[in-house]
């Protein structure tokens, strides 16, 4: 655990002490797309995992300095952790590990790192320590909801291939196993993560269903449904 603290230190300190670091790009990781069936299986096998041991993990591995305390990201740059369901933190974080997910060296650069410095039961105990930790519901000032915006929720857009928000993440964006709770998420970590999946960035999800559904999004339509997310509970 010493050893790991080390490296989180050394990798913060890169991060804050000069963005230009990042500004480089690496040599991005080639990882093979799952199949259903392979990430069931390697959701199954994984060890179960311990909320508790979970908390100790994120505290001595830094995770608290960029995710907050019990993963509400103090910052509008990182993505909030609480009230995510445990599988899908499980995937994102093999996702980092196997070099699935790097939409951006910039902002996945360091998740890579430290995934790598993790075994599988930290990260079922990390991710079972978010899951035990009731989402966020933003207190910020959003424009209306559109009945446009409550329509691509509840009922999508056949005429644009989007099937409603709603039938995947939940009626209250709680998300089940690995569709992830989208509720209190951060918005500008939503947006960004939206617009990664339009552009292809991102595609680490099965079958890369999200970049069909944001493909015909406007931009003024992720926004409105990152502010709807964010306060839904409100
Ligand atoms: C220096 C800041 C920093 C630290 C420290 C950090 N993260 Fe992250 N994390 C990020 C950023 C930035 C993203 C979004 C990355 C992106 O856009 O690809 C992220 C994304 C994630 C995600 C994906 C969230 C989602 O909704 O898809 C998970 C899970 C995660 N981090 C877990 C962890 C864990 C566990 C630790 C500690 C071992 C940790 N992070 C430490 C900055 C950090
Ligand atoms: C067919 C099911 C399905 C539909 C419909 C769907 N999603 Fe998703 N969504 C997913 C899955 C599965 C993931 C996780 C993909 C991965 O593993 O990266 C995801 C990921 C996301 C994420 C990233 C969350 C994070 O923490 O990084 C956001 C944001 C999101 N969806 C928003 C939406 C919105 C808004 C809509 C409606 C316009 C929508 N989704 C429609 C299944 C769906």
């Amino acid at each position: 655990m010493l050893k790991q603290t080390l490296l989180v230190t050394a990798l913060i300190g890169t991060t804050l002490a000069s963005s230009a670091a990042f500004s480089g790009h690496g040599e991005k990781p080639h990882a093979t797309p799952w199949s259903n069936f392979a990430l069931e299986n390697k959701i199954k096998a994984m060890p179960k995992g311990d909320a508790l041991k979970g908390q100790k993990v994120h505290e001595q591995m830094m995770c608290n300095a960029c995710h907050g305390e019990k993963g509400e990201s103090p910052s509008r740059n990182y993505a909030s952790l609480n009230g995510q369901t445990a599988e899908y933190t499980t995937k994102m974080m093999l996702d980092y590990r196997d070099g699935r997910r790097w939409e951006d060296y910039k902002q996945a650069n360091i998740m890579v790192k430290l995934a790598k410095a993790m075994d599988d039961q930290q990260i079922a105990d990390v991710a079972a320590f978010y899951a035990s930790n009731p989402s966020t519901v933003w207190d910020i000032e959003t424009q209306p909801v559109t009945a446009k915006i409550d329509r691509l929720v509840r009922k999508g857009d056949v005429s644009r291939m989007i099937v409603p928000c709603a039938s995947c993440h939940g009626a209250h964006g709680e998300g089940k196993g690995i569709t992830p709770a989208i509720a209190g998420q951060v918005p500008e970590y939503f947006v960004r993560t939206m617009k990664a999946y339009q552009t292809k960035h991102r595609k680490n999800d099965v079958a890369e269903g999200m970049a069909q559904f944001t493909h015909d999004l406007t931009s003024d339509e992720i926004q409105a449904l990152a502010d709807y997310y964010a306060t839904l509970n409100k």
